[in-house]
């Protein structure tokens, strides 16, 4: 059990987690090949992590167990009325041995004002810190040491009462697993052609396009296979005004000739940790940097002048990918391609996977 001391902020005491071993882990052939090619979202570790919540006993019964199928009553709450949120984190191991993830306090932060929009319990970002550090505890040599190759963390957390009522869950789960993680796009960095989704939205004002919820990504899969048969790798949303929302897993940055950055921003769309970070680094190279409203005219008729010199996709999954095609029912404008997307990219990598000085103090080990 990793010692950790109560929290300054929330007063907080660590939580006590009882830990029962895998008896049937992986040997460690069988995980070192599955870590020499993982692929994404495919393989999982031999633990995860659970912590119950109820009105009556807030948070309680944390655990870490062997990884394995979880039992719910078929009048589960998640399973009719889809209350559930979750979380995109990785842990990456450096040239030392040691094992880190990327401003964990952001995705716990994050997964609090999903719970506020989806009316569950807020977990304390201490215990969701805990819980990161619990499982490398024990799953510490999941983390593999390839170019380009991390630990995908994923926290989530759904209503588990058994209650056809619709209000939210008296009875709640958070769960933590984790899987070796690879290039996001088969063939690694290249550039992306992007369906844009004329009869399908992803989310509305006032809706839960903000939060991280699974809801959000089921919405996304029908415009999703309409990319695929337009041969498109992604599909990108708008909003009910004709602006530019996200993909379905990332979110999109327009460069400037005169060398401002502009995303889309609104209570639509996910506030991406990776976005903030690339902007902030642009920051720090003197780049202007602004959130707004991108109407589709602007990203249409920017490449066609010339003013919109670079368009990139970002998130933890696929780190950074060059948009190369932006594909509609009657139209394709090929993209202009720059060097910034892909600069930004090693910079962010090289912190993160300890090559490059942490000037902004991103990092957080995890195995210590
Ligand atoms: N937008 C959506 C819909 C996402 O699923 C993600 C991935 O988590 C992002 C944006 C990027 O967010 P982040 O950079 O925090 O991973
Ligand atoms: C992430 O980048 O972490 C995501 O959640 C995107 C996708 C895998 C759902």
């Amino acid at each position: 059990m990793t010692t950790i001391d109560t929290d300054p902020d929330t007063g907080l005491d660590p939580l006590e987690f009882a830990v029962t071993r895998n008896l049937a882990a992986k040997s460690n052939a069988d995980r070192d090949a599955i870590l020499a090619s993982p692929g994404f979202g495919q393989s999982f570790t031999d633990h995860m992590v659970d912590i119950c919540w109820s009105v009556r006993g807030g948070w309680h019964r944390p655990r870490v167990s062997p990884y394995g199928p979880i039992s719910l009553d078929p009048a589960a709450a998640v399973l009719h009325y889809g209350q559930e949120i979750f979380e995109g984190i990785k842990a990456y191991r450096h040239a030392d041995g040691s094992v880190h993830t990327f401003r964990p306090d952001q995705n716990g932060r994050r997964l609090q004002r999903s719970a506020r929009r989806l009316a569950l319990p807020e977990l304390p970002v201490p215990y969701f810190l805990q819980s990161l550090r619990e499982l490398i505890a024990v799953d510490g040599a999941w983390v593999p040491s390839g170019e380009d190759q991390s630990l995908y963390l994923r926290p989530f957390m759904f209503a588990k009462e058994a209650f056809l009522g619709v209000r939210p869950a008296h009875k709640v789960a958070y769960y933590l697993i984790a899987s070796p993680a690879g290039a996001y796009f088969k063939g690694g960095v290249k550039p992306v052609s992007i369906w844009l989704s004329e009869d399908y939205s992803r989310a509305g004002k006032g809706g839960t396009g903000a939060a991280k919820t699974g809801g959000n990504y089921a919405a996304s899969l029908l415009p999703q296979s309409e990319a695929y048969e337009n041969e498109c790798d992604q599909v990108v949303f708008l909003d009910q005004d004709r602006n530019v929302e996200e993909l379905g897993g990332m979110n999109v940055v327009f460069v400037y000739k005169d060398g401002s950055i502009v995303t889309p921003q609104s209570d639509s769309i996910l506030e991406g940790i990776t976005r903030d970070s690339l902007l902030q680094l642009a920051r720090d190279r003197g780049h202007h940097v602004e959130g707004r409203n991108v109407p589709l005219t602007e990203w249409r008729e920017g490449v066609a002048s010339g003013d919109i010199v670079e368009v990139f996709a970002c998130g933890t999954a696929a780190v950074v990918t060059p948009i190369g095609t932006l594909k509609g029912r009657d139209f394709i404008d090929e993209q202009p391609s720059g060097t910034l997307a892909l600069e930004l990219r090693e910079e962010l990598t090289n912190i993160q996977y300890g090559r490059a000085e942490d000037k902004h103090g991103w990092l957080y080990r995890l195995d210590a």
